[in-house]
């Protein structure tokens, strides 16, 4: 049986939740080495695994034979880290969004191409069991015609979760590149595309910081998006959900309607035209003060690609479509009309 060496670098809140616990549970990896800027974090970290830890993920990547990694840093460290990864021969799972610029995005995926190796960006929103089954009933027409929907993505922001509390890199403009928006909105973005089956191609929006004066990002976005079909939306980012998390999406079709999340016992309901409701108990998406979403199958899926020779599901293309439509959303932010006030 292969098994593949593998190396998490950065082990904050996403590499200790989710891709270290989901490479441990699978049969044909092993947790080779950990990095962290920290010292204490990454000794801390590798320990349970037996893993080598580093400091530096250039001493790492010469030192170590691996063949996949996971990049689970700060964003303005994506494509950096992910590029060197690729030219160093190993398969790359990075963690949206995928990188600061579409330049960059680019980039990754030319290394991606020269070397290759496998290319997979987290986004895990895909794999969530109410987004799977809606993903199977719009392809088969269960709601006719899709006319509009409602997505948002909000909580109380990255201070209770990220390894830095309050003083953490999200906050930061150099190192975020993109405050909510980055962090929840390019999850919704992605979503969408694959849900509709269709790529974005108009956007407005509103993206403001106006809740957090002390951090130099954004932290409540709401934007209007158009489909290259004429499927209209709203899609919703925020750091300042102060009671609950949400995390719902809702789509207005000609044969009803169907609501993903919303429902804490049925993360599927779908209300039909003709007043019949059916409601499907298929688990739901832990919110971030619990953990986040563990079981994942992120890193099931790219390790399946690897094992297999397979493209992954959200390869460097997608994740530049995603990280492109919040990449608009911002841009656009600076071409709003102004209402008369007199
Ligand atoms: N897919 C998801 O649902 C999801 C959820 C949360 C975070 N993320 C993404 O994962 C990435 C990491 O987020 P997080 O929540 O784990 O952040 P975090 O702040 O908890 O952890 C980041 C870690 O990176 C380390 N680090 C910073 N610079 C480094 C360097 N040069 N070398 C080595 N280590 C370095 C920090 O010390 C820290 O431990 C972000 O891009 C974020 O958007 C994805």
């Amino acid at each position: 049986m292969t098994i593949l060496k593998t190396a998490v670098i950065g082990c904050g809140s996403i590499a200790r939740n989710r891709h270290l616990p989901e490479y441990e549970a699978n049969p044909s990896v092993e947790i080779t080495a950990v990095c962290d800027l920290v010292k204490k974090r990454a000794e801390r970290t590798a320990e349970p695994y037996g893993a080598r830890w580093y400091t530096d993920y250039e001493e790492l990547l010469k030192q170590e034979n691996l063949d996949l990694v996971s990049i689970c840093l700060p964003n303005y460290l994506h494509a950096p880290v992910s590029i060197q990864a690729l030219d160093a021969g190993v398969h790359v799972l990075c963690e949206k969004p995928m990188a600061a610029s579409s330049r960059e995005a680019e980039d990754m995926i030319t290394a991606c191409k020269r070397n290759g190796k496998k290319l997979m960006i987290g986004h895990n929103q895909r794999f969530v069991p109410s987004h799977q089954k809606a993903y199977q009933l719009l392809r088969a027409g269960e709601l006719g015609k899709v006319y509009s929907f409602r997505t948002t993505f909000g909580h109380g922001g990255p201070e209770g979760w990220s390894a830095d509390g309050v003083n953490s890199w999200f906050f930061e403009k150099e190192k975020a590149i993109i405050g909510a928006m980055g962090d929840l909105g390019v999850h919704k973005a992605d979503l969408l595309r694959w849900l509709l089956g269709e790529e974005f191609s108009e956007i407005a929006g509103f993206i403001e910081n106006n809740a957090k004066k002390e951090i130099t990002v954004d932290d409540n976005a709401v934007c209007i998006l158009r489909s290259e079909s004429g499927v209209i939306g709203t899609m919703a980012a925020s750091w300042a959900y102060q009671s609950e998390e949400d995390n719902s999406t809702v789509i207005y079709g000609e044969r009803g309607t169907m609501h993903l999340e919303e429902d804490p016992e049925h993360s599927l309901v779908i209300q039909y035209a003709n007043g019949n409701k059916v409601k499907y108990e298929l688990g739901r998406i832990a919110s971030n003060e619990e953990g986040g979403q563990t079981g994942s199958y992120v890193i099931d899926h790219f390790v399946d690609c690897v094992l297999y020779d397979r493209e992954p599901l959200i390869d460097g293309e997608e994740g530049k479509r995603s990280l492109e439509v919040i990449l608009a959303a911002i841009d656009a932010e600076n071409r709003s009309t102004l209402l008369k006030t007199e």
